[in-house]
C-alpha cells in the first residue's frame, strides 16, 4: 500500500490567551507550579470560537497555502472530542463552509488525542480508491467547554485550537500503527445521553502519566522496528503535547540520537487532537522542516488510545 504525504498545514486559535497567572486570580494554583510540573505557560481559550469555526479557518487557509484545485478534496475528516453537535458532524460544516463538491466523505472521528494520527492513518487506506487526490485532516478542540476550573488537577492542563493538513498518496516512506486499551476509569467525560449530570474532563493524572510515558515509548519503538530504523534516521519526533514532563521523559531515554524532540506546550496547552497539526504548521512557519525529513509522530488519549506514524516531508 502506498502511504502519504503532507503538502500543505495550518492552523487557527482563539483570540483570548489565558497566562497561567491569570488562571492562578481564579484557581488555587500559581505560575511556578504549573510549569514546574507541565511545562505550560499559558494557553487559549474559545469565546466566539467554535470547534467548527476554528476548523473552518484552518482548513481555508490550508487550502490557500497549498495552491491545490478545492475540487480535487475527496476526503474531509475531523478529528475531535468536543463537536459542537452530535449531528450533522463537524466536517460537515467545514464541507459546507468551504464550498467542497459533493462527491466526497466527509466524517468525524474520536479517538481523544490519538485523532489526528488515527486521522491520517485512515486516509491512507481511503485515498488509495479515492477518485480525488486530496484528504482534508484536521484536529478541532474546544477543551475548554468541559473544563471544571474547580479542578485543578485537570483544568490548568486544556487549551483549545484546531490544526489542518492536507494529505495525498505517495510513494514516500510512510508508515502507520494504532493502538487501543480499552480503559474509561482513568480518563473520560460523559456523553449525551449519560444519567451523570456533569460533562467535565476526569482524570486521574497519575495514571495518565505513566500511561503516557509507555504509549510513547511503545509507539516510537513499534514503527522504527517495522521500518527497520533508528532514531538516528529520524529528523524530528513530535509527540502530542500533553505535559512536556512526559515528553521529556522519553527524550532521556533517546538523548544519544540525533532525533530532535519538538514542543510548543508551552504556549498552548494541551489541545488534543489539534495538538500534533499545530507542532507541525509552527515548525513548517519556522523553516524546519525540509524535503526528505523523516518525521516521526506519536500521539496518546483517553481510551486508551495511541497512535505513531513515520512520515516523509
Ligand atoms: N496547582 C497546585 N497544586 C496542584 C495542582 C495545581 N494546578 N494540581 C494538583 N496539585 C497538587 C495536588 O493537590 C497534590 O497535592 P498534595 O500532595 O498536597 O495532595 C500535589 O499537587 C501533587 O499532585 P499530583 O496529581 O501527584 O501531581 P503531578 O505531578 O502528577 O501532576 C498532572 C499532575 C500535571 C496532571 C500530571 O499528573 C499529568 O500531567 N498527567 C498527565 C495528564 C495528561 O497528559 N492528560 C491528558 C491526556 S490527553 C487526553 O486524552 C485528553
Amino acid at each position: 500500500m502506498q502511504g502519504i504525504e503532507i503538502v500543505a498545514t495550518a492552523r487557527a486559535l482563539p483570540g483570548r490567551c489565558v497566562t497561567n497567572v491569570e488562571l492562578s486570580q481564579t484557581v488555587d494554583t500559581s505560575d511556578q507550579w504549573i510549569r514546574t510540573r507541565t511545562g505550560i505557560g499559558q494557553r487559549y481559550r474559545c469565546e466566539e470560537e467554535t470547534t467548527a469555526g476554528m476548523a473552518i479557518e484552518a482548513a481555508k487557509k490550508a487550502v490557500e497555502k497549498s495552491g491545490i484545485d478545492k475540487s480535487e478534496i475527496g476526503i474531509v475528516l475531523v478529528a475531535t472530542t468536543t463537536p459542537e453537535y452530535a449531528f450533522p458532524s463537524t466536517a460537515c460544516l467545514v464541507q459546507q463552509a468551504l464550498g467542497l463538491e459533493e462527491d466526497i466523505m466527509s466524517f468525524d472521528i474520536n479517538a481523544a488525542c490519538a485523532g489526528f494520527l488515527y486521522g491520517l492513518g485512515i486516509v491512507r487506506s481511503m485515498l488509495q480508491n479515492s477518485r480525488k487526490t486530496y484528504a482534508l485532516v484536521i484536529g478541532s478542540e474546544h477543551l475548554s467547554k468541559i473544563i471544571n476550573y474547580e479542578d485543578r488537577g485537570s483544568c490548568i492542563l486544556f487549551g483549545d485550537g484546531a490544526g489542518a493538513a492536507i494529505a495525498k498518496s505517495s510513494t514516500k516512506t510512510f508508515y502507520h500503527k494504532g493502538f487501543t486499551r480499552g480503559n474509561k476509569e482513568f480518563l473520560y467525560c460523559n456523553g449525551l445521553g449519560s444519567k451523570e449530570n456533569d460533562f467535565y474532563i476526569h482524570m486521574e493524572g497519575n495514571q495518565v502519566f505513566r500511561f503516557a510515558v509507555s504509549a510513547i515509548e511503545d509507539g516510537v519503538e513499534g514503527i522504527l522496528a517495522e521500518a527497520g530504523l533508528t532514531m538516528n534516521d529520524i529528523d524530528y519526533v513530535v509527540c502530542h503535547q500533553a505535559n512536556d514532563r512526559i515528553i521529556s521523559h522519553v527524550e532521556k531515554k533517546y538523548k544519544d540520537y540525533s532525533a530532535v524532540f519538538y514542543k510548543n506546550i508551552e504556549f498552548y496547552g494541551n489541545t488534543s487532537a489539534a495538538s500534533i497539526p499545530i507542532c507541525l504548521d509552527e515548525m513548517g512557519e519556522k523553516g524546519l522542516l525540509k524535503e526528505g525529513m523523516r518525521i516521526l509522530m506519536v500521539g496518546f488519549g483517553a481510551g486508551f488510545t495511541w497512535s505513531s506514524c513515520l512520515l516523509t516531508w
